[in-house]
């Protein structure tokens, strides 16, 4: 496997409880700024840094916005982040951290964003590097190797489902393209099905696909207030609708929405099973494999694994248990684990 790729890890124990056959956690928590979004920042920097540009400018609810600054800062760039009200505090400041302007805009609607984002971009000569294809047609690319990377690290034995969170809908859409790759040089006959999963506070896709609603329709009407704990998924619209629709339309895929309290326990049941820790946005995927039915042929599963929860450590107050304090000796150990001395 090429030096960049992630880990693709074997998940016994938490297959186990969700009674599937195989669990494959494809762990982009490893990325250089802990997230998948890495993949895709890092082929559109380089195409604003063909065409001659000095800075960049993207929306973020946060993990584009960690990408886009450091790898402007890697490549000697500037970096311009307009972040919306879903963005949490670790990740505004590690994004700062590579050098990066931040600017905080108070607009819970990521298309609202969007549009002042467009207009500075228009009017100060940046590149608008955004992860949403209808805006940047290059990052987007970076998430067909997930699909590449699974294929040579399975040895071509996909797995029946790859499940992803969802929120403008560019990873999936990618991976499914990635997949349709693939398929087009005779390296795979079907595709696996594809499932999105979204957190019920701002469910766009799992209405899209429930309803059957082209596309272009689905942008005429942006979810009304999106809230959960998961922000990072938390589009009012399907950006890259274009592609994750026919992503599941055409493989006979599926779309989820689950409750911020299985996103929640989701995360720390992850974390306590396999032993890696994902941010809410991630979890929402996880927490969504308890809605993929057995009969469903959902035996064997891939699961992304988006972003770490390291940047998001606030959402574990009160869910994990508090140190428990004791005088430095043995005894006192002894009591408050339970143990026979
Ligand atoms: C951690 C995490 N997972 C999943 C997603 C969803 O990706 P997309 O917007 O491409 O659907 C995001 C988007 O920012 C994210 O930050």
């Amino acid at each position: 496997m090429g030096e960049g790729a992630t880990r693709l890890i074997d998940a016994p124990r938490l297959a186990a409880r969700l009674g599937m056959r195989q669990l494959l956690l494809k762990n982009e928590t490893s990325n250089p700024t802990g997230s998948f979004k890495d993949r895709q920042v890092s082929v559109g920097i380089s195409h604003a840094r063909e065409l001659g540009h000095e800075t960049v400018a993207v929306v973020s609810s946060g993990n584009v916005a960690c990408a886009a600054a450091a790898y402007a800062a890697r490549s000697g760039m500037k970096a311009v982040l307009f972040m919306h009200g879903m963005a949490g505090g670790g990740k505004i400041a590690q994004a700062a951290s590579y050098g990066a302007k931040v600017v905080k805009v108070d607009s819970p609607s990521a298309r609202t964003v969007f549009d002042l984002c467009i207009e500075a971009c228009d009017a100060f000569g940046w590149y608008h590097l955004s992860t949403a294809g209808m805006h940047e047609p290059y990052n987007v690319e970076g998430a067909k190797t997930i699909a590449y990377e699974l294929f040579q690290q399975t040895c071509g034995d996909l797995p029946d489902w790859i499940v992803a969170p969802v929120g403008g809908g560019g990873l999936l859409g990618g991976i499914w393209r990635g997949l349709l790759d693939l398929k087009r040089l005779g390296l795979i006959e079907t595709l696996p099905r594809l499932a999105g999963a979204q957190a019920v506070g701002c469910a766009p896709l799992k209405d899209a696909i429930a309803h059957s609603t082209p596309f272009l329709e689905t942008l005429q009407h942006p979810w009304p207030n999106p809230h959960s704990v998961a922000g990072g998924i938390a589009d009012d619209i399907l950006f890259d609708g274009h592609t994750v629709l026919p992503a599941i339309r055409t493989t006979q895929g599926a779309a989820f929405a689950v409750t911020d309290e299985e996103i929640l326990d989701a995360e720390t049941e992850l974390a306590s099973t396999e032993g890696i820790l994902c941010e809410p946005s991630s979890a929402a995927a996880i927490a969504a494999l308890k809605h993929l039915r057995p009969e469903s042929g959902s035996n064997r599963v891939c699961c992304i694994v988006t972003g770490t929860g390291i940047k998001d450590l606030e959402v574990l107050r009160g869910r994990v248990n508090e140190p428990i304090q004791i005088a430095p000796n043995l005894p006192d150990l002894a009591k408050v684990l339970g143990e026979s001395l």
